[in-house]
């Protein structure tokens, strides 16, 4: 059994139904904010039930201190081929460690809720394996893991919904709500997180064009402190036929402190597009130009990070609210909350319920409707949203992250990316826009000059050090930026055997850095393989250029010692890519099926396989 049988009232009765609350923890793992945005739903939904309750990423919480916590919900999504996210991974080493003993987690009871797409094949392996885990240090499961699943065909919370409301009931009867007290109901809402006040006059000082950025900056660009780097070029490089606008986008670091190796990525922090922060205002019935400061209503409650105060509406709108990302379900809860029309509430509040959620996915997830055209949709709602909640019906704007394309060595002073514009069109009739690449492509340097912020981190990709040591890159389309990197980097410090495997569409249209490439095979410091998929009859893709020099492609792996890079966000080519390199083990290596998988995952689990991990 992996689960401690559930005593109801009545039959048993547990102590603790007598003790008063202890507070519930929820801790999330999330790579794109949807275990953040359930994790959240758990905590109002603890606060309506009058229990405490903390929330927080995993990594963010001190893991020694579980030892005292006597319920906690886990809430973790699975990243790519099966890894924690990123909010996690400290967590994840902490809790594996073989000297942990099997009491470690004896008072506690747990409940671990996974989120994950059950057409990857590690469907929910993250959740799985924590749930394990914590049995075994001792946890008692309050109740069966749940599995998340965004493929399900009544929509990513068919299985979570029904999972929750066992929760509750199963907390509720340990901790039961105050009878005094009550259950506060769905259609009223919570106390906002802030209170906004807005000033009579705008002040005479103000910090907003730092964009809060301090002017005494401590350590290297981060999140909290990031650097308002000039941009100097931002040129197209895809030809006038190609069907996308693909930038190159150049920054000046100079006097940042910032300093990145290949495989580095840059974060980028965006901002609304003015267009959009007009309609915004306009729909809510506020005054770009008016000042507030904000205040957390319960002290602890950090305001987000570089919020200048007072602050103008205009600033907040254009650099915080995501208003142009799809809303999620507890936008529609919240907002039903605060509508004070019939009609539109009842609307609301069906999109917002278990039944509703079908109609919700067409209504949003599938034409990537966004909170603006929402807000624009229920006019009577949007006019008389308080402007303290501002902050809890719409997400803020997150930081996008991109690989960086150049080295230090051959750009110093310089960062250099490669931005895809976004942009496509759904059953609405204003075209989808990405914020982070339109917001890039729109920034004219010629016009005078434009600050972008940002700060880096470590990629998900290393490269050896040795001099020796041969690489192959398969990096097609934009997928060859960090390998761009790679390469600069590997060439000026006299490191041999490059290999590139490139693929685009056509020479002349999106063959990036054609010229830079055929000069790094004239001076013999590099070996390039092009696919062009569309310049004959039949698609030519890079994995056909693997299997092709399956016989190289396995002398340098099996008995060089080289290393393997993929990157790049065609939908099927990563796993393509793999299938290539397992026939070539069999072909060439002479190895069994079961054999070129094991092969495969040895080099992986030795970094000698690297993907990367943004796609
Ligand atoms: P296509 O658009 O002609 O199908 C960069 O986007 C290059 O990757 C393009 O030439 C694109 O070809 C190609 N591509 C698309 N799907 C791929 C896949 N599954 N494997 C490898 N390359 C792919």
């Amino acid at each position: 059994g992996t689960c401690r049988p559930f005593e109801f009232p009545g039959a048993g009765l547990s102590g603790r139904a007598q003790m008063p609350s202890p507070g519930l923890l929820v801790l999330f793992g999330s790579q794109t904010g949807t275990a953040q945005d359930v994790a959240e739903r758990l905590g109002r939904d603890a606060r309506r039930r009058r229990l405490d309750c903390r929330v927080q990423a995993l990594d963010s919480y001190s893991v020694v201190n579980l030892i005292n916590e006597p319920l906690v919900v886990f809430v973790c999504a699975t990243a790519g081929q099966g890894e924690p996210p990123d909010n996690m991974k400290n967590f994840w080493r902490f809790i594996f460690r073989k000297n942990l003993p099997s009491t470690s987690l004896c008072q506690m009871d747990f409940a671990v809720l996974g989120l994950g797409d059950s057409s990857y094949a590690k469907f929910n392996f993250v959740a799985k394996k924590l749930y394990r885990r914590l049995l075994q240090l001792g946890g008692s499961a309050l109740l069966p893991l749940c599995l998340g699943d965004d493929q399900h065909e009544l929509g990513p919370d068919a299985a979570v919904d029904p999972w929750l409301h066992d929760l509750w009931e199963k907390v509720l009867w340990l901790y039961p709500v105050p009878p005094d007290l009550g259950v506060i109901p769905t259609g009223v809402p919570l106390p906002s997180t802030f209170t906004l006040h807005f000033l009579l006059e705008a002040p005479r000082t103000c910090s907003e064009e730092q964009h809060g950025a301090s002017t005494d900056p401590q350590g290297p660009p981060s999140e909290r402190q990031p650097f308002l780097a000039p941009m100097v070029t931002n040129q197209r490089v895809t030809g006038p036929s190609h069907f996308q606008d693909v930038r190159l986008i150049e920054f000046d670091i100079t006097g940042s402190g910032l300093s990145f190796a290949a495989g580095d990525v840059v974060l980028i922090q965006p901002e609304n597009r003015a267009s959009d922060l007009g309609r915004f205002c306009q729909a809510l019935g506020l005054d770009p130009d008016q000042y507030f400061t904000l205040q957390p209503r319960e002290p602890g409650v950090p305001c987000p990070a570089q919020l200048p105060q007072p602050c103008s509406v205009r600033h907040l709108v254009a650099h915080y609210l995501d208003i142009a990302s799809v809303p999620r379900r507890s936008f529609f809860e919240l907002l039903a909350c605060l509508s004070p029309h019939e009609l539109e509430r009842e609307k609301l509040l069906q999109l917002s319920s278990p039944q509703g959620q079908e109609e919700l996915y067409s209504y949003c997830n599938r034409p990537r409707r966004t909170i603006l055209e929402v807000l624009c949709d229920f006019p009577h709602t949007a006019g008389a949203i308080p402007a303290d909640y501002l902050l809890d019906l719409i997400p803020l704007i997150r930081p996008r992250a991109f690989s960086i394309a150049s080295s230090l060595l051959a750009h110093p002073l310089r960062l250099q990316i490669l931005v895809a514009v976004v942009q496509y069109q759904t059953r609405l009739k204003e075209p989808r826009r990405g914020l982070c690449s339109s917001w890039l492509a729109s920034l004219d340097p010629g016009q005078g000059p434009v600050y972008v912020p940002l700060w880096v981190r470590p990629g998900g990709l290393t490269f050896p050090e040795t001099p020796d040591t041969p690489v192959i890159m398969v990096g097609p389309g934009t997928g060859v930026a960090p390998f761009r990197a790679a390469i600069q980097e590997r060439v000026a410090r006299d490191q041999t055997g490059n290999f590139l495997f490139f693929g685009c569409r056509w020479r002349d249209q999106d063959f990036y850095w054609e010229a830079e490439w055929l000069q790094l095979e004239r001076k013999g410091c590099l070996m390039l393989f092009t696919a062009f998929s569309r310049e004959q009859e039949r698609k030519i893709y890079v994995q056909h250029r693997l299997r092709e020099l399956g016989p190289l492609v396995w002398d340098l792996l099996d008995r060089q010692g080289a290393y393997f890079y993929l990157a790049g966000n065609a939908k099927c080519m990563p796993a393509d890519v793999s299938e290539a390199l397992a026939s070539i083990f069999q072909e060439e290596g002479g190895l069994s099926g079961p054999d070129a998988a094991n092969y495969l995952a040895r080099l992986q689990r030795t970094l000698r396989f690297q993907r990367d991990r943004r796609f």
